[in-house]
């Protein structure tokens, strides 16, 4: 097992992890995320309730406007986990945006995730996607659906982020595609939907989900969050990213590969039945 404190500084922890473990090989022997799925599922979980929760949590605890960039007024939310050695006024913020790319163009702008992973970055820096390992506290204590939800995940989780788009604003080309290369599966769960927000492909596909309604994103394709027209509605989602090849202890704060590590691709994984969401 690798812990959190014994990982060196320069690393981000999934790119320790994987060196250590040797995951690179086995990702190549498997293939990328770079093929397609189609995965979409209704959660046994209501949906009203985690809306309710979603609010709260922006009420008591706080909400933020998506950092990354100056002119992203439509989007708004929290992060729910949070990497515990950040600063406590950062918690529900520290994944919702970065500043440090507030000045760049946007084409510079939407490859710079993916860039930067490949590049390095520092442990627990914006881009340290496993650092990201725990649940907000305020949800611990006030907010039983959500961790309901969460629970119920079969595999680990991080990085959960709640985002609300403000359907006034102007939404949507914002194409991107964020990772090719890790094995992380982005979940994105409706969490409200009035038939006008999806998830749009460059290749022309359209996903509009309904309320309650979970898809896996193809990151490593060109997408955009879409609105068919402005509208009086604010609609919320959670992305969730979940570690198929690892198992997380967090009483050790430490990660060590699973008996799936090097043999099972993740959409495999998924279609098998092997992974479940929100059961
Ligand atoms: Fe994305």
């Amino acid at each position: 097992m690798i812990k959190y404190k014994d990982i060196p500084g320069q690393y981000t922890v999934d790119k320790f992890l994987a060196m250590h473990f040797g995951e690179d090989e086995a990702r190549r022997k498997l293939g990328g995320l770079d093929r397609k799925i189609d995965y979409t599922k209704k959660i046994a979980y209501d949906h009203e309730a985690i809306h309710r929760e979603i609010f709260q949590f922006y009420e008591r605890v706080g909400a933020q406007l998506w950092r990354s960039r100056a002119d992203a007024l439509a989007l708004y939310g929290a992060s729910l986990y949070y990497n515990p050695d950040s600063p406590q006024s950062e918690w529900h913020r520290e994944t919702f945006g970065a500043p440090r790319y507030r000045e760049m163009t946007n084409e510079q702008y939407f490859g710079a995730p993916c860039a930067e992973r490949a590049a390095g970055k520092p442990k627990s820096d914006y881009v340290d996607q496993f650092a990201f390992r725990r649940r907000h506290p305020y949800i611990e204590s006030h907010l039983p659906t959500l961790n309901a939800l969460f629970d119920s995940f079969n595999f680990p989780i991080a990085r959960v982020a709640s985002r609300t788009l403000n359907g006034l604003c102007q939404i949507g080309n914002g194409w991107h595609v964020d990772s090719a290369d890790s094995y992380v599966l982005q979940l994105n769960l409706c969490i409200n939907n009035n038939g006008m927000f999806g998830l749009e492909y460059k290749t022309g596909e359209l996903f509009i989900p309904e309320s309650g309604e979970l898809c896996i994103v193809n990151t490593s394709f060109l997408h955009s969050t879409y609105c068919q027209q402005r509208c009086n509605y604010q609609r919320t989602a959670l992305v969730i990213n979940i570690l198929p090849w690892y198992h997380y202890d967090p009483t050790e704060d430490g990660w060590e590969p699973n008996e799936y590590f090097g043999k099972i691709h993740p959409f495999d994984m998924v279609t098998q039945g092997i992974i479940r969401f929100g059961d």
